[in-house]
């Protein structure tokens, strides 16, 4: 492949996640995403995600979870012309960093609400990460076939609960048993829409206008006034589409349909994969910005995902391409550990299916075995010696103390811990005025420290006791001070993997009370991943 095809690659690609709260039909909108490419000929074939949905930590249950999310990590397709490259975002029990870091590593984002339950807590999170990095988002309020809140009641909670203007694309008409279609406003004319199987392609539809006769004869008389009402209403009291504002993350354009009844669903794609931007550059240390279309190859690893079963202990290290051509079996620079390295065995997923790949572009993202040299954050180059930066630590929601039930497999523990903190599963912290060897483990979301106690034990051979320490958020000070003073019956001064300071706060309540305390600090909820650890990790190997 010659260099001249670079930009017309990186122009059709799309890279991105869907964000929302369990339950909101993310599988049923992916799934219907694949139908509608091609990927995938029957609708069902992406169900078998549900069976996590009540994963327990069992030894199957943690097994089958871990297969079901290594290939469904990142789905790549084409889509009318599109090649997509959808990234997922575990929720439920395997919410996670990982679910946060996915979205360093996308370009815009499909926020997915459920009509009758609005913007939820896991939505609200994860609309909290976009909006910092100045994501697009664009929103898809889905399961208009039930009884669910008015339209404008939904529009009105996303701005106030989210903070962010939204200017809809399309509009219901109707709702529950009486949802018929959607209008589209870029278009100017109804889309209708017949139910059928759940697992058919495409639905039938006519396309109106609004004004047409026939169209009042489908809807009735109040229905039909009803839609010219809301229609110029909308014109006229609504934000325009302002596609500079949308990719500032300031603007969301808004669909309406039913993911599972394929009303506005195509519509939605459509208007989506033209609206969104195709892969955009990414910073690096001197603020220096490298862009898709620089000849050098480079890359970053957002994403480690650990194989448990001790039969394959491969890692997978997901890499997202910045700019250049990736080849399979090229060398690339490590910049890390400063060595070249042979990117072999690159995997490219699609649902249950991994297959090699010969070649890949900005946007994309590749899995690649990883015998233990990757962490998070890593730069791949071509031989630049530029990092990356923004793949941040999140603050953990939750904490442990590891303590060991025979003290003789010590090694074996920090080992295992070094291990499992450098893919990203947990954050380690060593208190300030504690013991040497004492640790506390965070993670962000629970499951995290069924599934470290599952490899500590059979990867590393440590039977450790996990004790739940009463903290619930992380915050990393910036700004000099004696650790000593950040410490309350509230909180514990620690420093963090890479030596850095940091509070842990029992409540939201005891961080308020040392901000006010404290107005020269600055407590921060991430911190960036840098190359070195603390010397606090190396003396306890
Ligand atoms: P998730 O990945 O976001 O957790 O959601 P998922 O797609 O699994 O959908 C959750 C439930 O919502 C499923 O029902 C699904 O069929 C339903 N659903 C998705 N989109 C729509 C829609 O547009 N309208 C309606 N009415 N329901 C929708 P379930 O009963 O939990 O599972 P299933 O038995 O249908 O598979």
């Amino acid at each position: 492949m010659v260099d001249h095809e670079l930009p017309s690659e990186i122009a059709r690609r799309r890279t991105f996640a869907i964000i929302s709260h369990p339950d909101a039909g993310k599988t049923t909108l992916t799934e219907k995403m694949l139908l509608y490419g091609g990927a995938i000929h029957l609708a069902g074939a992406v169900k078998s995600r549900k069976a996590q949905r009540h994963a327990t930590a069992d030894w199957m249950e943690l097994e089958k979870q871990r297969g079901i999310s290594v290939t469904s990590s990142v789905l790549q397709f084409e889509y009318a012309g599109y090649a997509i490259n959808l990234l997922d975002t575990p929720g439920h029990q395997d919410f996670s960093e990982d679910t946060y870091r996915t979205l360093m590593a996308v370009d815009s984002v499909v926020m997915l609400i459920d009509a009758a339950n609005g913007v939820e807590e896991q939505t609200r999170k994860l609309f909290e990460v976009c909006s910092r990095r100045g994501l697009p988002i664009f929103t898809f309020i889905n399961k208009m076939d039930r009884y669910g809140r008015p339209p404008l009641d939904l529009l009105a909670e996303i701005e106030e609960v989210l903070g962010i203007r939204s200017t809809p694309i399309n509009w219901p008409i109707g709702m529950g048993s009486d949802f018929k279609g959607v209008y589209d406003r870029v278009h100017r004319r109804c889309e209708l829409y017949q139910h059928i199987g759940h697992g058919e392609k495409r639905v039938p539809m006519i396309s109106i206008e609004p004004e047409d006769d026939a169209l009042r004869e489908v809807l009735g008389k109040e229905a039909h006034d009803t839609l010219v009402e809301e229609i110029s209403l909308l014109d006229v009291a609504g934000d325009p589409l302002d596609l500079d504002r949308v990719n500032k993350g300031d603007l969301t354009p808004v669909f309406f349909g039913s993911a599972l009844n394929n009303f506005g669903v195509q519509s939605f794609f459509d208007h989506y994969l033209g609206m969104a931007p195709p892969p955009l550059g990414r910073k690096i240390e001197d603020g220096v910005w490298v862009e898709p279309t620089d000849s050098e190859f480079s890359a970053f690893v957002f994403k480690i995902q650990a194989n448990l079963n001790p039969a394959h202990r491969d890692r997978i290290a997901f890499i997202r391409i910045v700019s250049g051509n990736f080849e399979r079996g090229m060398n690339a620079y490590h910049v890390r550990s400063q060595r070249q390295i042979r990117l072999s065995q690159p995997q490219q997923f699609l649902a249950q299916e991994r297959s090699l790949i010969e070649e890949a572009y900005p946007g994309d993202i590749v899995g690649l075995f990883d015998a233990g040299v990757f962490q998070i954050g890593d730069t791949l180059t071509e031989g630049s010696t530029m990092r990356f930066v923004g793949i941040p630590h999140f603050s953990p929601e939750r904490f442990v103390t590891v303590r060991l039930k025979d003290a003789m497999k010590r090694k074996q523990l920090v080992k295992g811990l070094a291990q499992l903190s450098q893919e990203g599963a947990i954050q380690l912290f060593r208190p300030a005025g504690w013991g040497a060897t004492d640790t506390i483990v965070g993670a962000v979301g629970a499951l995290q420290f069924d599934v470290m106690h599952y490899r500590l034990k059979h990867e590393y051979g440590v039977d450790a006791h996990l004790e739940p320490a009463p903290y619930q958020v992380a915050r990393w000070v910036q700004g000099d001070v004696d650790p000593k003073l950040l410490e309350s019956r509230d909180s514990v001064s620690v420093f963090d993997r890479f030596g850095r300071l940091a509070v842990l706060f029992t409540s939201e309540w005891a961080l308020r009370w040392a901000e006010r305390n404290y107005p020269d600090l600055r407590f921060e909820d991430t911190a960036s991943i840098i190359g070195e650890e603390a010397e606090w990790i190396a003396a306890m190997r």
